[in-house]
C-alpha cells in the first residue's frame, strides 16, 4: 500500500490536533511535529488508533535552520504529499494600553512567519522538482486587515498570506499546490487565551475539515467563516481612521500571555 505522507506543525495544539486527527487513517503517515513530546505522544496514540503511520518529532521551530534541516531529512526518507505549516502564537497589546515587549514580536515573527517559510521553503523546491505536491499555510482573518490591538500577529499573518499567494504563482505550472487558510476564531487553547469577542466562532474539528475539503479542492485561499472575512477585507476600502474604529469595537481584545512571553513569566 502507498502511504499518502502528510506533514503537520503544531500538532501539539487545538487546530494540530484537529487536523492530525481528520488525516489519520490508515493510508497515511503522518508525521506531527510540536514541542510538547507528551502531547505528541498522546496525540500520535489517538491518531494509531486510526489505523494511521505515526512519526513525531520535538522540536522548537524558532530554530529554522534545525527546522529546515528536519523537514529535507523526513522528506528525504519519505516524500511528503501535503504539509501543513500550523505552528503558531499570539499576543496583543496590554489591558492598560501599552504595547508588546519586543520579545514577543521577535516570537510571533519567528514562528508564524520564519518557522512556516521554514517548513515550507525546503518542501517547495523538492515538491517542484519531483512535480508533486501540496503545501498548506495557516494563516488568519487578521492577515487581511492590521488588527490595532494584534499589531505583531495581524502583521505575522498577513506577510504568510502573501508569501503563501507569491508562492502558489510561482509553482501553478509545476504540480505543486500551494493554499492560505484565512480562518476566523476557532476553539483552541490559544483561543482561550484571547478575550474579546469571537464572532462565528467554530469547533477545531469543523476548521480541519473545511480546511481538508478546501485542499482537496485546490483552492488558493481558504477562507471561513466568509461572511467574516469579507467584513474584515472590506474594511481596507474605508478611511484609516473609521476603518480602525470599527475593529478597535468589534476585536477590541485582550491575550493571556504564553508561558514564553516576558509578561507571562513574570
Ligand atoms: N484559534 C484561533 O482562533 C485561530 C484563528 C486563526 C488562525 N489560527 C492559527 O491556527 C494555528 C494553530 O493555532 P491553535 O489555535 O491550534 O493554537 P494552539 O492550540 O495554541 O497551538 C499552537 C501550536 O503551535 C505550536 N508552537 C507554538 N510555539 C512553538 C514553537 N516555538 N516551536 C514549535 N511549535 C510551537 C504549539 O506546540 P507546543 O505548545 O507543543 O510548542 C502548538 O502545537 C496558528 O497558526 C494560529 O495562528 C488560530
Amino acid at each position: 500500500m502507498t502511504l499518502t505522507h502528510v506533514l503537520i506543525t503544531g500538532a501539539t495544539g487545538g487546530v494540530g490536533q484537529a487536523l492530525a486527527l481528520e488525516y489519520a487513517a490508515q493510508d497515511v503517515l503522518l508525521t506531527l511535529t510540536g514541542r510538547s513530546r507528551e502531547r505528541l505522544n498522546a496525540i500520535a496514540a489517538l491518531c494509531r488508533d486510526k489505523g494511521a503511520e505515526v512519526s513525531t518529532h520535538s522540536l522548537d521551530i524558532r530554530d529554522a535552520y534545525a527546522v529546515r534541516e528536519w523537514v529535507l531529512g523526513v522528506d528525504r526518507e519519505r516524500p511528503v504529499d501535503l504539509a501543513l505549516a500550523n505552528a503558531g502564537v499570539s499576543s496583543a497589546i496590554q489591558p492598560d494600553g501599552s504595547g508588546e515587549p519586543f520579545e514577543d514580536v521577535e516570537r510571533l515573527f519567528s514562528v508564524n512567519t520564519l518557522g512556516v517559510a521554514a517548513t515550507v521553503c525546503p518542501l517547495a523546491e523538492r515538491m517542484r522538482a519531483r512535480g508533486h505536491g501540496q503545501l498548506a499555510i495557516i494563516g488568519s482573518i487578521s492577515g487581511l486587515r492590521g488588527f490595532p490591538d494584534t499589531p505583531a500577529y495581524s502583521a505575522s499573518k498577513a506577510a504568510v498570506r502573501t508569501y503563501g499567494k507569491a508562492l502558489r504563482g510561482w509553482l501553478a505550472d509545476s504540480g505543486v499546490r500551494v493554499s492560505v487558510v484565512t480562518m476566523g476564531f476557532v476553539d483552541s487553547p490559544m483561543s482561550a487565551r484571547y478575550d474579546g469577542g469571537k464572532p462565528l466562532r467554530c469547533s477545531a474539528e469543523k476548521a480541519a475539515r473545511r480546511i481538508r475539503r478546501g485542499l482537496e479542492r485546490n483552492k488558493g485561499e481558504i477562507l471561513f467563516p466568509r461572511i467574516l472575512a469579507v467584513g474584515v477585507w472590506s474594511l481596507n476600502l474605508l478611511i484609516e481612521p473609521v476603518a480602525n474604529r470599527v475593529l478597535r469595537t468589534f476585536f477590541k481584545c485582550s491575550v493571556k500571555p504564553d508561558g514564553d512571553s516576558p509578561l507571562g513569566r513574570k
